[in-house]
């Protein structure tokens, strides 16, 4: 009785982490598309010379960015041979936060230059916690 408890636990464990990890797996793929959304308004923006579209675009990606602002979250969705990059996959969600913030004022200030500059910062630090992810 003991030893089928033990086996018992230890299956409900497993799922159930099983089922966290599945979880946070979706849960990070809508964040991502959401994102990709994001940047997709804010190049369209900038190509048509759609301030308000850029705006939206920056709003969104903020918003789903936020939450990578969080360690567990990052935890959760890093490869198991990845998790000690925790700290790199981190700062790369900041450095998001960074560049739309720099990019929101260039937008106020009509420096659509340098506010594609940020753009571009913001795609790289995308790319930087992909390369990660993926072993690129
Ligand atoms: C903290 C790490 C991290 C950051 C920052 C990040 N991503 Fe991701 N991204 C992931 C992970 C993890 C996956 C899922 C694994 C994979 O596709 O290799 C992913 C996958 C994706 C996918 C593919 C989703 C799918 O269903 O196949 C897209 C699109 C995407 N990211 C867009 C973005 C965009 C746009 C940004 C920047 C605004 C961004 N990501 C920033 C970690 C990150």
């Amino acid at each position: 009785m003991i030893r089928f408890k033990k086996i018992a636990i230890t299956f409900m464990c497993i799922t159930s982490v099983a089922f966290a990890q599945d979880v946070a797996l979706k849960l990070n793929a809508e964040a991502m598309l959401a994102m990709e959304n994001g940047l997709n308004n804010i190049q369209k923006g900038f190509l048509y010379n759609n301030i308000d579209l850029i705006k939206s675009g920056v709003d969104i990606v903020q918003k789903e960015n936020r939450v990578y602002h969080d360690r567990k979250v990052i935890k959760s969705i890093l490869p198991e041979n990845k998790k000690l990059m925790e700290n790199i996959a981190l700062i790369t969600s900041k450095r998001i936060e960074n560049a739309s913030e720099e990019m929101k004022a260039y937008l106020e200030m009509k420096q659509m230059r340098k506010a594609h500059e940020s753009f571009s910062d913001m795609v790289n630090a995308c790319t930087d916690c992909h390369t990660i992810v993926r072993g690129w």
